[in-house]
Parts: C-alpha cells; sequence; structure tokens
C-alpha cells in the first residue's frame, strides 16, 4: 500500500488511560509539554507532517461539542473530495465518518502549532455539512460508503497533501482500529507518574464494535528513557 510512515504518540498515566480526572493535576501539564516537544516544535525528535484523530477525540479537544451549523437546503455540492489546501507543513486529520463535528474555521492550534484540518468523511455525511466545509474552506476527503476505506484514505494523504510521516493521536478506538488494520508502524507512548484508578475513563487501545476486534498484537521494544517531570518514554515497532 502506497502509505505514509504511521506511529501513534499517547501520554498515558501508569495504568494506560489517556484521560480522567488525572488530568486536572499540575503533573499532568508538566508531562504533557513534554510529551507535545517530542513530536511538535522546534527540535523535536519526530517530524509529523499531519496528525489524525477520532471524532471523540476532535470533540473534546477542538469543536467542544458544539453542533455544526448545517443548511438542509444548501445547494448541491460537486461530487467527491474538496482540496482547499496542499503542501502545507501541517495538517490536523479528523475521522469523522458521519460529519458530526462543528468546526468553525480551517485551522486549529495546538501550543505553538497551527494546521489546516481535513476533514475524513464517509458517504454517510449529508450534503449541508459538506456544503459548510466548503464555507469554511475546511478540506474533506471521502473514504468509504458505510465504513472507512483505509486504503483509499492513506493514498489520498499521500498522494493529494503529500503527507509522508502520519501521527496517529488517540483517541484509544482509532488508535486500535488503525493498529488492528495494519496501519501502524511505531507506538510511542510518554508515561506519566499518575493515575486516578477510574474504571470508566478511556485506555491507550480500545476496541469498538464495528471498527475494531481485540486480536492480539505484539510490540518490539526499540527505547526507554527516564524524563524529566517523572515521566517514561517508550518507543516500540509494531510486529508485522
Ligand atoms: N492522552 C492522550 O494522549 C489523548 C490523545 C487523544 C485523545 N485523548 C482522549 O481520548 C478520548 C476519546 O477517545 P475515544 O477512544 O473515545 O474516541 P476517538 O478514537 O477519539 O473517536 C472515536 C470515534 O472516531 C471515529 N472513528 C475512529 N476510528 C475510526 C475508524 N477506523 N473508522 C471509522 N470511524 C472511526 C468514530 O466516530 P463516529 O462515532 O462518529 O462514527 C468513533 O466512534 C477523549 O477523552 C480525549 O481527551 C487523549
Amino acid at each position: 500500500m502506497n502509505r505514509p510512515y504511521i506511529f501513534c504518540h499517547m501520554i498515558t498515566s501508569i495504568d494506560g488511560k489517556i484521560d480522567g480526572t488525572h488530568k486536572q493535576i499540575p503533573e499532568r501539564g508538566l508531562n504533557a509539554k513534554d510529551f507535545y516537544h517530542i513530536a511538535f516544535g522546534e527540535n523535536s525528535y519526530y517530524q509529523v507532517d499531519a496528525w489524525l484523530s477520532g471524532r471523540a477525540t476532535s470533540e473534546a479537544g477542538f469543536t467542544k461539542g458544539k453542533t455544526p451549523s448545517v443548511d438542509e437546503n444548501a445547494a448541491l455540492v460537486p461530487e467527491g473530495d474538496y482540496i482547499a489546501e496542499t503542501d502545507l507543513s501541517k495538517y490536523y486529520v479528523s475521522v469523522d465518518p458521519s460529519g458530526k463535528l462543528g468546526w468553525e474555521s480551517s485551522n486549529l492550534q495546538y501550543r505553538d502549532t497551527q494546521a489546516h484540518i481535513i476533514e475524513v468523511l464517509t458517504e454517510k455525511a449529508n450534503n449541508g455539512y459538506k456544503a459548510l466545509l466548503r464555507e469554511l474552506n475546511i478540506s474533506y476527503i471521502i473514504a468509504g460508503k458505510e465504513t472507512l476505506d483505509y486504503e483509499l484514505l492513506m493514498e489520498k494523504l499521500k498522494n493529494t497533501f503529500h503527507i509522508e510521516t502520519l501521527m496517529l493521536g488517540g483517541g484509544g478506538v482509532l488508535n486500535w482500529s488503525f493498529i488492528q488494520a495494519g496501519l501502524c508502524d511505531e507506538v510511542s507512548i510518554l508515561m506519566a507518574p499518575f493515575a486516578d484508578g477510574s474504571a470508566s475513563t478511556h485506555a491507550l487501545f480500545q476496541t469498538k464494535e464495528g471498527l475494531s476486534e481485540d486480536i492480539p498484537v505484539t510490540f518490539d521494544l526499540e527505547h526507554v528513557e527516564k524524563r524529566d517531570n517523572g515521566g517514561v518514554w517508550l518507543r516500540y515497532k509494531v510486529k508485522k
């Protein structure tokens, strides 16, 4: 498959959780900064062309649960993808198969990093939503009828947007579905020194019915590093 190099980069508690009440403590903030600098900003270890997130992560981190103001009577948009920008240095790729996210502009800001948004839709997304994205100048790719066509998505990210290195940026559902689909070469975890013991919060990897299964995957340990602020940086290659 003609695709970018794909790594997953996440910050977790020592019990492998990616959210929870621990997010409010100062230790989380210090480690989140370290996590950012591994993949973003000047002198980062990774050179990321784009990072990809699931719909729930975009909702929690960026659109803050807003619903899109869709005009159901919008004029029919042309068929196919909408490519607003190419050859930028940073893209945020948002997997939102039905078109639920309430974006309000075509760029987002993550700390010092600005990125152009690429929405990944399926044919389930309606005309009004696509018209709204066009109005906002947000690129969109249609990849699949009802479910995500991974191969088509990868081909478009690589050939149209020239994305060579793609980061899986969560959440657990997105990460695991890509690992199960064989679309992850490496996993990078900043395990930070806290936990909250919650039984209801999200883990680094999670199955979701219809998207992924619990087929075990093994990893080769490549790197272990003690970081400032009590974090441990682990890097694994995904065994094929
Ligand atoms: N600690 C960290 O580094 C970190 C990083 C990122 C996120 N997070 C946290 O993670 C939590 C959200 O994680 P989550 O696992 O619940 O959700 P998620 O992976 O962000 O989003 C899941 C949703 O994305 C869409 N999706 C993902 N993979 C898909 C695939 N292969 N095919 C089709 N659709 C796909 C589906 O949307 P539909 O339901 O619309 O079909 C799915 O229900 C948030 O609390 C966030 O703050 C933490």
